[in-house]
C-alpha cells in the first residue's frame, strides 16, 4: 500500500518593511530550491510555496513518512538559502527562525514549524492547509473544537452515520511536553477545560474515533513548536500551520471554514504581545500592517491524486467571509483602544518570553515593603 504524506515546514527568514509580508523573490528562491533538490532528486512527489505575512510557508507531498530527515534537511536547506538572501537585502529578522547553525537530523526544536500526516488516499482527498501569521498554535483549538465537536458548527456530526460517533483529540501540554486524549462527545465538557486554557494546551491532531490505523483515521495536525519557550527568549511568534482532511467521514469543507467565522481572540498581534481578532483573509490579504496586525489565518484546498497536489483554492477569498472581516476590524479597533492595558496585552505569564522582565527588573529596586 502506498502512503501518502503531506509535510508543511515553514520558518520566518526575513520580512520586507518590518514583520509584514515575504517578498516575492525569496517564495521564487525557495521554489527553485525545492525543484533543483527536492523534485529532480526525487525525495518529494510534488510542493506548493507560500506565505501567511512574513512566515515562509513550504508544502510538500511525497512517500517517506513522517520525521524523514532527506524532507527535513530539504526544508532546512531551503530556509537556509532563503536566508543567506534575506540577510544580503537586509531584510529586517533574516534568519528569525532559525535556532541554531547547523542541522541535526530533524527540524523539530530548531525553529521551523512542522505539520505532517501520513494518509491513505481516498477516491478523492481534499486537503486543506491554513496557515496563520501574528498568533500562536492554541489560535487553532477554538475552530477545531467547532469543526470536530460542536454540532451546531458541523452538521455532518448530527447526519451523517460515518461522523455521528465522533473524534479523538490529543492535547498538547506546550511547557511541560505532555500528551492527553480525549475523545468527544464522551469528554467534551473535560476536552474544553483544557482547551479553553489556550495559554497551556493546544490541540496537536485530531482523529476519527475507532479503530481504523492512523493513516485512515487522521483528520488534522496542527504545528505546535512553541518558539519563545525553545529560543528561551523573544525571537517572533510561532505562527502555525494546520492540515485538515475534509469530506467523506470528515467534516465538509465548508463544515471547515465554518470554524473560523468568529474571528475569535487571539494572543499574538504587536511583539506577540497582545490579544485581537483572528482574522480570515485571502492568500493577497495577508499582510497584517496595522499595529502589525491584526493576527491573521488564510486557507488553501487542494485536491491529492497519487501524491500530486492539484490547486489551490484560495478558501476565503469569499464574499461569504466579508461579515466575519468587518466584525473583526470593528474588534481590533475596540481592543487596540486600550492600549498597553490587559487584556488588550497579553498576561505576564505569557509575557515570560518576551522584553517585558528586562523592564520590570529595572524597576525592582524602587519597590519598598509598605508598613
Ligand atoms: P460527503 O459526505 O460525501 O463528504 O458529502 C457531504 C457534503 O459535501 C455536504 O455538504
Ligand atoms: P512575527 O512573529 O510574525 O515575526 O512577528 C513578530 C513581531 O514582533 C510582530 O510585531
Ligand atoms: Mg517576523
Ligand atoms: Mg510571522
Amino acid at each position: 500500500m502506498v502512503l501518502t504524506t503531506i509535510s508543511c515546514i515553514k520558518a520566518d527568514v526575513g520580512g520586507l518593511a518590518g514583520h509584514i509580508v515575504v517578498p516575492e523573490e525569496l517564495k521564487n528562491i525557495a521554489r527553485k530550491h525545492l525543484q533543483k533538490n527536492g523534485i529532480k532528486k526525487k525525495i518529494i512527489k510534488d510542493f506548493y510555496v507560500f506565505n501567511c505575512g512574513d512566515d515562509l510557508e513550504l508544502l510538500m507531498t511525497h512517500s517517506r513518512g513522517k520525521n524523514d530527515e532527506k524532507v527535513h534537511k530539504l526544508a532546512w536547506d531551503t530556509f537556509v538559502e532563503c536566508t543567506a538572501w534575506a540577510k544580503k537585502t537586509k531584510l529586517y529578522g533574516a534568519g528569525q527562525d532559525l535556532l541554531s547553525d547547523a542541522f541535526s537530523g530533524n527540524v523539530k526544536g530548531q525553529g521551523p514549524g512542522i505539520a505532517e500526516m501520513t494518509i491513505k488516499e481516498r477516491k478523492s482527498d481534499p486537503i486543506l492547509v491554513f496557515a496563520c501569521d501574528k498568533t500562536e498554535p492554541s489560535a487553532f483549538n477554538l475552530p477545531l473544537f467547532k469543526i470536530f465537536a460542536d454540532p451546531f458548527n458541523t452538521a455532518g456530526l448530527v447526519i451523517d452515520p460515518h461522523a455521528t460517533a465522533g473524534f479523538k483529540f490529543e492535547i498538547l501540554d506546550v511547557y511541560k511536553h505532555l500528551m492527553a486524549t480525549l475523545e468527544t462527545p464522551d469528554e467534551l465538557h473535560e476536552l474544553l477545560a483544557l482547551i479553553g486554557t489556550t495559554s497551556t494546551y493546544a490541540i496537536k491532531r485530531v482523529f476519527k474515533r475507532g479503530d481504523l490505523p492512523p493513516e485512515e483515521a487522521i483528520a488534522a495536525e496542527v504545528c505546535t513548536e512553541k518558539l519563545n519557550v525553545l529560543a528561551g527568549k523573544y525571537v517572533g511568534k510561532d505562527d502555525p500551520v494546520a492540515i485538515v482532511r475534509s469530506q467523506s467521514g470528515f467534516p465538509a469543507t465548508g463544515e471547515v471554514l465554518e470554524g473560523f467565522s468568529l474571528g475569535h481572540l487571539v494572543s499574538g498581534w504587536m511583539r506577540g504581545s497582545h490579544k485581537g481578532p483572528l482574522m480570515p483573509v485571502s492568500m493577497e490579504d495577508a499582510t497584517p500592517t496595522r499595529f502589525d496586525g491584526p493576527p491573521r489565518i488564510i486557507g488553501l484546498g487542494f485536491n491529492l491524486a497519487n501524491g500530486k497536489l492539484f490547486g489551490p483554492k484560495d478558501l476565503f477569498a469569499d464574499i461569504s467571509f466579508d461579515l466575519t472581516r468587518q466584525r473583526c476590524l470593528t474588534v481590533m479597533d475596540y481592543m487596540r483602544r486600550h492600549g498597553p492595558f490587559e487584556p488588550h496585552r497579553v498576561s505576564e505569564k505569557e509575557l515570560e518570553y518576551t522584553t517585558l522582565p528586562r523592564v520590570l527588573e529595572k524597576l525592582k529596586p524602587r519597590f519598598k515593603k509598605v508598613k
